[in-house]
């Protein structure tokens, strides 16, 4: 017999844009993934219909927000974009799961995160992905990983306007994933990096989010069709060869090839100066490879540097940003803890 369970907690990971990011939303393979850091969210069911959301740790003081049973906010304490761009992504996750399982249940949620919020990790679909996870099982339903990615990338669609698949599939499945939206079948293909993967993430705050940064490549790709298509098209051309490098174990060569991923990057215009000084001194550093990850307009740059990475982190943090070393995670979405009462 199922045990009606009135807590779930359930967390994802955050995740790395290793190669092909942009791109991707235009059909193009890319590579990313999950990374050791999480975003755990907590679902409660309530006696009543309301859907209050705690949002802590989210690098900015938190906030609660009391959504009421008709939709319509009845409290906000917080005036932060960021948070309320993350609490706009559980709200969704909410509605979504709700209309897929039959299930309109008042919860209370609370949100804590492992790592800056909004800033290229894909802490949005870990945030969606994982509270499919927590809502639907506080439902009674049990929503294996391709429908939790499924369903988040839905979320992200909705909430953005435009999204690839790629952060929802890597917050649900974890690991190391090629990815390519434009085939129906094996369009996520699991790549086994047995190379371990020493990865320095910097980070510097974000000037616009992802919804902006991914309107800019389409205003740019409008005004210069054949140019910026062919940019694109280079990028998916790294991304294959990216591949064979990693499956091979060539490290070299993955790393001069995220070198020209980023240069392909910044000449779509979303990389921003202060990332581009943190790319270079990384490099100087003795990085193998480096570059911005996720949308860009500030938030995230990854190196790889073997052995290099105290020097690539006094680098980064030299240049502005805050540096933290971070290693690939097989671990997906999953329920960390289940209550009754
Ligand atoms: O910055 P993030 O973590 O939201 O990543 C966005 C990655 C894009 O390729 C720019 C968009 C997408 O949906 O794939």
């Amino acid at each position: 017999m199922m045990i009606k369970l009135t807590k779930v907690t359930a967390s994802a990971p955050g995740k790395v844009a290793l190669f092909g990011e942009h791109a991707v939303v235009y059909g193009y393979p890319a590579m990313a993934g999950a990374i050791d850091r999480r975003v755990y969210v907590s679902v409660e069911e309530r006696s009543d219909d309301l859907i209050k959301i705690h949002a802590m740790d989210l690098s900015v003081p938190g906030i609660v927000l009391t959504i009421g049973g008709t939709g319509k906010d009845v409290a906000v304490e917080t005036d932060y974009r960021r948070i309320m761009d993350a609490v706009g992504y559980v709200r969704k996750a909410i509605e979504v799961t709700s209309n897929i399982c039959d299930l309109k249940k008042g919860v209370t949620v609370h949100i804590r995160s492992e790592m800056p919020v909004g800033a290229g990790l894909g802490t949005s679909a870990a945030v969606s992905v994982a509270t499919i996870m927590a809502y639907s099982a506080v439902g009674g339903h049990a929503l294996n990983s391709e429908e939790v990615s499924a369903l988040g990338h839905r979320v992200e669609l909705e909430v953005q306007g435009a999204a690839s698949p790629m952060d929802s599939a890597v917050a649900a499945h974890g690991g190391i994933l090629l990815i390519r939206p434009m085939l129906r079948e094996a369009s996520l293909t699991p790549v086994k990096a047995e190379l371990g993967l020493p990865l320095v993430v910097g980070y510097t705050p974000r000037e616009c989010g992802t919804g902006e940064m991914l309107r800019r490549v389409r205003n740019l790709r409008d005004a210069a069709p054949e140019s910026v298509d062919s940019i694109l098209c280079s990028i998916g051309k790294v991304v294959s060869e990216a591949d064979s490098a990693m499956r091979s174990g060539d490290l070299r060569r993955v790393g001069m090839l995220m070198n020209v991923n980023h240069g392909l990057l910044e000449s779509l215009g979303v990389s921003t100066k202060k990332i581009n000084e943190m790319v270079y001194s990384a490099r100087s550093a003795g990085a193998l490879g480096s570059k911005l990850t996720g949308a860009g307009g500030g938030g995230c740059m990854i190196s790889l540097c073997p052995d290099r990475e105290a020097e690539v982190m006094t680098a980064i943090s030299v240049a502005g940003g805050t540096a933290f070393i971070s290693s690939i995670s097989s671990r997906g979405v999953c329920i960390e803890k289940g209550e009754s009462i």
